[in-house]
């Protein structure tokens, strides 16, 4: 594993400044991340951690900063033209069509793919084997774990090389984040890098590669998850409300 060496990494976020028009909301924030590495964002309620994922994908806007995925600068790139080039985008609503099928879910993920399509929806119900037993229902029948694993999956679908992921395990039982961060842990293995957002530091420390915190917009912290555990200065953001 690699840590914050620029040169490495597959998705850098450098000084990057975005707010929603009333003043920044996310302040001078740098990630690295490179192949096969799942660096987790933590950060107490509101602290700018959907802000900051949106502002990578040009979803709100972004003041200063520089955005490379691959050596590539895209910093200037629309939001379909990022996702083109490789980078995937979970948002914490996650839209599935309720209507559709499982797999005709997977199939609109790959509405960018000029070929292949049928193929790479098998070989996502194939990594996802709580979808593959589901692929016919609706995805309205689904469970709200079912539910996020879909949405990761029809992210998945064009074969990101990076993937940003907002909360998939908010609202889950004990028993199915571990199912989504066995999930997570066998994208990464693909070669992807993830970066994903966590309310559950426990659980985050456990199976990231690196970890970044964000209190009111800035870094407060960052390092190799297991150093960061049982940090004294993390474990007072949360108990003391800072932020
Ligand atoms: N669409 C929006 N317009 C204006 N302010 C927003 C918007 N969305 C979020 N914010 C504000 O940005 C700050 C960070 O929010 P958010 O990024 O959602 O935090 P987190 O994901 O860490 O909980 C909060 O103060 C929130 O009220
Ligand atoms: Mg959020």
């Amino acid at each position: 594993m690699t840590l914050m060496n620029p040169a490495t990494s597959l998705l850098s976020v450098e000084g990057v400044f975005a707010g929603y028009g009333g003043g920044d909301i996310v302040k001078n924030v740098t990630i690295n991340i490179a192949e096969r590495e799942i660096a987790v964002l933590l950060g107490p309620n509101g602290a700018g951690k959907s802000t900051l994922l949106k502002a990578i994908m040009r979803l709100v806007p972004r003041r200063a900063g520089r955005v490379e995925v691959r050596g590539a600068d895209v910093s200037q790139w629309a939001t379909e033209r990022l996702i083109a080039h490789g980078v995937a985008y979970v948002p914490q609503l996650r839209n599935v069509f309720p209507a559709l099928t499982v797999l005709e879910n997977l199939e609109m993920g790959g509405y960018s793919m000029r070929s292949g399509v049928r193929e790479r929806a098998d070989e996502m119900l194939e990594l996802f084997p709580n979808l593959r037993a589901a692929s016919r229902r609706a995805a309205s029948t689904l469970s709200g774990g079912e539910r996020n694993l879909l949405a990761l999956a029809r992210g998945l679908m064009p074969g990101p090389a990076a993937l940003l992921v907002d909360e998939p395990t908010a609202g889950l039982s004990p028993q199915y984040e571990e199912v989504v961060w066995s999930q997570l842990e066998l994208i990464r293995n693909t070669g992807v890098a993830i970066l994903v957002v966590e309310q559950n530091v426990a659980t985050a420390l456990e199976h990231a590669d690196t970890a970044y915190v964000l209190v009111l917009g800035e870094t407060r912290l960052t390092g190799r998850a297991e150093d960061l555990k049982g940090d004294d200065t993390l474990t007072s953001l949360y108990i003391g409300g800072e932020g």
